[in-house]
């Protein structure tokens, strides 16, 4: 997710973001409550970022790893920051901010979205991954094959 903190774009690797209502558009991202951005979510628009299998480098960089001395932001209404090139782009008012233990729940109203067509980055068992259309599935043993292969 990305925002602006004192006037400057600012980016958060988030594992993931849920939907919440259709009517009006709301989703939520969990985030710490030690994170730079705590503080200024509730206030702020955010933008939530769907990153393609491209863009590993981006969710290291956005979770202190630095890789990159220069983002490319690109800008929306307020100057709102979000990521080029992303699998989607979600750009959402602040509608609430809820306790959640050590994490805020925070939900957006959603004012825009954008998407592409591209492979997802996917974070799974400690690692990023690929997942690709119509792959998810296949990529599963069939259940009679497992058990077959169990048995041998
Ligand atoms: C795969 C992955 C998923 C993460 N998911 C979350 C998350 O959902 N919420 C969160 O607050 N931090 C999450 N983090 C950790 C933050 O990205 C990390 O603490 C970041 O440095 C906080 O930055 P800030 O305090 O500068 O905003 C995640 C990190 C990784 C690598």
């Amino acid at each position: 997710m990305s925002l602006l903190i004192d006037g400057k774009p600012h980016g958060l690797t988030v594992n993931s973001f849920t939907s919440v209502s259709l009517d009006p558009p709301l989703v939520l991202i969990c985030v710490d409550k030690g994170s730079k951005s705590a503080d200024a979510l509730g206030r702020a628009p955010f933008a939530i970022n769907v990153l393609t299998a491209k863009q590993e480098d981006y969710a290291w960089h956005f979770a202190g790893k630095a890789q990159f001395t220069d983002i490319p932001w690109h800008h929306g209404q307020d100057g709102l920051p979000f990521l080029p090139d992303t699998l989607a782009r979600i750009l959402c008012a602040p509608w609430s901010v809820n306790d959640g233990g050590d994490h805020l729940v925070v939900i957006g109203k959603v004012f825009d979205i954008h998407s592409s067509e591209n492979d997802a980055l996917a974070f799974f068992s400690g690692q990023f991954s690929r997942l690709q259309p119509g792959k998810a599935q296949k990529a599963l043993p069939k259940k009679e094959t497992s058990i077959q292969q169990e048995m041998n």
